[in-house]
């Protein structure tokens, strides 16, 4: 009779465990994206690493692929230098060459765009990156590192290079919180409905 009992007990207990689904824990449900969405390209120019920060962030929620857009000639280690270099590029409305090239832009469908807030707006190899492809019928997502000065007039700025992408509400945060930004990275993420 124990025997029966047992066999009865195990065979109980395998049911339960093979009829339950795994449980998806709610981490891995909440970092998931969203289904519909096919391929994410994460683009972002970082002078100091802040903007890189939350690339990296978002880049490990989402997955896709990370592009770090460089220009061929590096910008002046010096603040006060590349400040002023910043300023005479965006007077002259100023394209620098970019290093690399991202393979196929047409496969990807959401294309998050990060950038520090340069004078106002995006630096120049942003400008170059943005008028570079056809981002025509893309998503387009952007993020800003700033000082400050939060978005100002970059996103207007972007809207006027990819007039037929569609933009969502885009993410800022001042460049000194970016390594505690995780949260927050989150809560966009989810609003912009890339993650549940
Ligand atoms: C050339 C230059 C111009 C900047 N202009 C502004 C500005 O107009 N407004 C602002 O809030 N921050 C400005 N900043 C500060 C950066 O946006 C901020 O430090 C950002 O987090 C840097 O990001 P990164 O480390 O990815 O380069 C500027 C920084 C540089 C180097």
């Amino acid at each position: 009779m124990k025997k029966i009992n047992s066999a009865l007990l195990i065979t109980t207990a395998l049911l339960v465990f093979i009829s339950v689904p795994a449980k998806i824990n709610f981490a891995e449900e909440e970092t998931m994206p969203i289904s519909g969405i096919k391929k994410i390209l994460i683009a972002y120019f970082s002078y100091s690493g802040n903007t890189r920060e939350i690339a990296n962030q978002i880049h490990k929620i989402v997955g896709g692929d990370i592009f770090e857009i460089q220009t061929v000639t590096p910008y002046p280690k010096n603040y006060d230098a590349v400040v002023k270099q910043a300023k005479q590029e965006l007077a002259s409305d100023y394209k620098p060459a970019l290093k690399t090239k991202v393979g196929n832009i047409k496969s990807y469908d959401v294309i998050f765009i990060g950038y520090p807030n340069w004078c106002s707006t995006i630096p120049a190899p942003v400008k170059t990156f943005l008028s570079e492809y056809d981002f025509s019928g893309k998503t387009i997502a952007p993020f800003c590192t700033h000082g400050g000065g939060s978005l100002a007039r970059s996103v207007t700025d972007i809207s006027k290079l990819c007039p037929k992408s569609t933009l969502l509400d885009s993410f800022a945060i001042p460049g000194s919180d970016v390594k505690t930004a995780q949260s927050e990275v989150s809560e966009w993420l989810r609003r912009i409905k890339i993650t549940k």
